[in-house]
């Protein structure tokens, strides 16, 4: 405590005071401006007493001198009766309080009462310039961040936009602050966006990716993210991702691109194959059926050599063998029994000719759709070609299980062998393109092949292919 105060003895008096109220008191009396200047000077002070007028200095003079060195502990002035306008004239100059020497009662409780006031007034102020130095700072993230970030209304006007904003959409701060969010977003985009701004109004939090309308009337896509923050504002945040989204839109047209191609390959070559078909199962069987014929009228009309007529004989054997191997070759190419008789019809007589070729068993459980469609027919159909030629050249098995299932909205099947099991890194490697292959037929009409190597030995292959259901054609 700083006493400005030429009695020592009233200086005494108040410090009693304050030690009896509990106040454990440090303090240094002084009775001139020099003095008090040095004590200022020394050590800051948590509290003032002054006296009205001294000999050689006044509470006038006391009072400038604190406020000179913008202290903010309480001054209180004791003093004898100086009549009430000077304590008014006091009050107003900055002094805390005034008290008279000869009632001294209110002193504690004006001490204690001026002394936490200083503590709130000064936590108050350390708050008050945190938060400005954090609203400060605050403000500075947001119109440095590189994305867009910006406060609307629910009916989307901007409320705030920072700086990346106005980089972002050409427009100034003052063009976005005389905006909607939703007058910037193209036809294409707006039934998404509408949709997701009411939901936020449900759900609290926006997420879209949107078309907007740039200053210069190009077209840009930006990602959104936004909370709302009370019932009337939502803050957002967003991103340009034009160029992702442009990288995403070419690799998806090219995917399709290549599926298209994949799909008109595919058909040319089943188209083909069909034709070849027809032309050798047609042509060249007819011709050697025509051969057969001339050859028996040979044979019937031959005089008596024996030899000759074994010869023939033999010959017309060849030309059953070759007659059959025709239907073979012509109907692996395009089994005529897929069409007329079925699926099951046609892997029963493919395994059947599977069986005597390569001695592998084959164990059919086959069930017959009713009315088979032909692109699943032979979808299925080539993939179970393929899947057995792959138990032929890998597979080192004795048998081979095919089961066949109808379900009310989709066709599986499975074909399992007990030999060696294909590979693990085979299934997904890039370089088994008969397994892609099967895959990408499968894929062509929304179905999947799985492949598994079995637990016990063996492969496992299963086909999923969904049947379209007919819907009933609106009006
Ligand atoms: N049933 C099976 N049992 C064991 N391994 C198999 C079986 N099927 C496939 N594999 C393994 O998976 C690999 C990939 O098969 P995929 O059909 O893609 O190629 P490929 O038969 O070698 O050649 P291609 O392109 O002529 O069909 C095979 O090389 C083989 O190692
Ligand atoms: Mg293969």
């Amino acid at each position: 405590m700083l006493v400005i105060e030429d009695n020592p003895v009233d200086a005494e008096l108040t410090i009693r005071l304050l030690k009896t109220a509990g106040y454990d008191v440090t303090y240094k009396r002084v009775e001139t401006k020099a003095e008090m200047e040095k004590a200022l000077q020394s050590r800051s002070w948590d509290l003032f007493l002054s006296d009205y007028s001294m000999p050689h200095f006044s509470v006038q003079t006391a009072l400038g001198l604190y406020q000179f060195y913008k202290c903010d502990s309480p001054f209180i002035v004791v003093s004898g009766a100086i009549g009430e306008d000077k304590a008014v004239e006091l009050i107003n100059a900055g002094v805390n309080d005034y008290l008279m020497k000869d009632n001294m009662t209110r002193f504690i409780p004006v001490v204690e009462r001026e002394l936490r006031e200083t503590r709130n007034h000064r936590n108050l102020l350390n708050v008050t310039y945190a938060l400005a130095s954090s609203e400060e700072k605050y403000r500075s993230y947001v119109e440095n961040a590189p994305d867009v970030v910006f406060l609307a209304d629910l009916s989307g006007n901007f409320v705030e936009v920072n700086e990346a904003a106005c980089r972002i959409t050409g427009y100034t701060r003052d063009e976005l602050l005389n905006m909607s969010v939703l007058h910037m977003i193209t036809e294409e985009s707006l039934v998404v966006a509408k949709e997701m701004f009411s939901r936020m109004k449900s759900t609290g939090t926006l997420n879209a990716d949107l078309e907007v309308w740039h200053q210069n009337g190009s077209k840009r896509w930006i990602a959104v993210d936004a909370i709302q923050l009370s019932r009337s504002l939502f803050l957002g945040f967003t991103k340009d991702v034009t160029e992702r989204k442009n990288a995403i839109n070419e690799v998806l047209k090219t995917r399709e691109e290549l599926q298209r191609f994949n799909q008109y390959l595919m058909d040319a070559r089943e188209n083909e194959r069909a034709s070849v078909a027809m032309e050798i199962h047609d042509e060249l069987g007819q011709a050697l059926t025509a051969i057969k014929i001339d050859l028996k009228w040979v044979m019937e009309n031959l005089s008596d050599s024996a030899k000759s007529f074994q010869k023939i004989n033999r010959i017309i054997e060849m030309v059953n063998e070759t007659i059959k191997k025709v239907q073979r070759i012509s109907a692996e190419l395009r089994p005529g029994l897929l069409d007329d008789l079925g699926l099951a019809t046609a892997i029963e007589w493919y395994s059947g000719e599977f069986e005597q070729r390569t001695g592998i068993n084959c164990i059919l459980m086959l069930e017959e759709l009713p009315d088979g469609d032909g692109r699943i027919n032979l979808t299925l159909f080539r993939i179970f070609q393929e899947a057995l030629t792959n138990v032929i050249r890998h597979a080192q098995a004795h048998h081979v299980k095919i089961n066949l299932k109808y379900r009310e909205n989709e066709i599986s099947m499975t074909i399992e062998d007990d030999g060696v099991g294909i590979p693990a890194d085979k299934i997904s490697s890039g370089k088994s393109l008969g397994l892609i292959g099967m895959r990408e037929r499968a894929k062509q009409i929304n179905g999947t092949v799985v492949f598994m190597k079995k637990y016990t030995h063996g492969t496992k292959i299963v086909i999923r292919i969904p049947i379209p259901t007919h819907e009933p054609e609106s009006l």
